[in-house]
């Protein structure tokens, strides 16, 4: 089994965007329940910028090095405090967040966590706000899927506000923020719980893909993880398709024997949108045909999807010479 250490887990960053956080019940205690989940940044930013500059590398630095991203903010006028927009205008530029080049949130799960001070009730068409929460966070989720993220169920909890004597009790406003931190957690949990099977899924595969190789299996097999456009670059050549691989896997099966050895690592498993990227290094130890002995070591770079019934899908496979 594939284990979880902290380089792969996936990291947490929170967008804190509060204007008088000093006062709050809501979010203090939201964030005070989150500052226990592991590889978790809080960004306070109106604390940082609190005169509104953004320091717009800093920010987008710290959302490159980040797999999910937590917008934290109170409601404000059914929408966030200015600070969050300020925030969004200027570090969700063209060719970071949008454009050619922009291409930097992409595949980056999207959370939106907002404490709502009216009841449930008041969000609905014959209630006095009219519009459903997920209704009003439209532009949030709109700005997602330009960004490429993956936009999730906005996580929000009601009566987040505390009028003594007139509306709720410092209690119930704490005992509702500890709700909603519980649902962030769970959800952080299920992120990182779906990328562990996916790397133990790879692992099994890259195993399963050499243990056939390693007996120069039956074509079908590997045509199987083949996107029907696969790329293959070969120091011997390039080659593309089900029908290029075959004439690549013929000349290796003139050239070499069954029963070969290939030791495999796999450096790194990386997400890049809806693909996984896997680095590996792989030393050959094969006889040629003609009885020669053949060592040789590969670095190996593969692009692959993983379908909903979690097949894998080779899209590029790229091998270079370096030992
Ligand atoms: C400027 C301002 C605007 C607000 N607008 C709304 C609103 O549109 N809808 C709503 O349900 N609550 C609204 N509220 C209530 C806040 O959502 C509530 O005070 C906040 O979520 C409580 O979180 P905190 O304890 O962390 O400050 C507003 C509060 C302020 C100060």
């Amino acid at each position: 089994m594939y284990k979880q250490n902290k380089e792969v887990m996936k990291k947490v960053t929170v967008v804190l965007a509060h204007d008088n956080f000093e006062n709050s019940i809501a979010n203090q205690t939201i964030i005070k329940e989150l500052k226990e989940v592991d590889q978790l940044e809080i960004r306070n930013i109106y604390e940082l910028y609190s005169d509104y500059k953004i320091d717009v590398e800093a920010e987008q630095k710290a959302l490159i090095d980040t797999d999910i991203i937590i917008f934290q903010f109170p409601f404000y006028w059914y929408s966030a405090p200015a600070i969050l927009k300020a925030y969004i205008d200027q570090v969700f530029a063209f060719n970071f967040a949008y454009g050619p080049e922009g291409n930097k949130l992409e595949g980056k799960e999207f959370l939106i966590s907002t404490t709502i001070g009216g009841p449930a009730e008041a969000y609905t068409p014959t209630g006095y706000n009219h519009f459903r929460i997920e209704q009003l966070l439209l532009p949030f989720e709109q700005t997602a899927y330009l960004a490429k993220m993956n936009y999730h169920q906005p996580i929000y909890e009601h009566r987040m506000v505390y009028v003594p004597g007139v509306y709720n009790t410092k209690e119930s406003v704490e005992n509702n923020a500890i709700r909603q931190a519980e649902r962030l957690k769970e959800q952080i949990n299920n992120f990182r719980q779906e990328e562990i099977e996916m790397n133990t899924l790879i692992h099994e595969f890259v195993a399963e893909w050499f243990g056939n190789f390693d007996k120069l299996a039956e074509n079908g097999f590997f045509i199987n993880h083949l996107d029907g456009k696969v790329i293959f670059k070969f120091p011997e050549g390039e080659y593309e398709g089900h029908a290029g691989f075959a004439n690549w896997y013929d000349s290796i099966k003139e050239t070499i024997k069954a029963d070969n050895k290939h030791m495999v690592e796999i450096k790194s498993i990386k997400r890049d949108g809806g693909f996984y990227r896997v680095a590996l290094e792989v030393e050959i130890d094969a006889e040629t045909n003609s009885g020669e002995a053949l060592k040789m070591k590969v670095k190996e770079d593969w692009k692959l999807t993983i379908g909903q019934d979690k097949h894998i899908h080779l899209h590029e496979y790229f091998v270079e010479k370096i030992g």
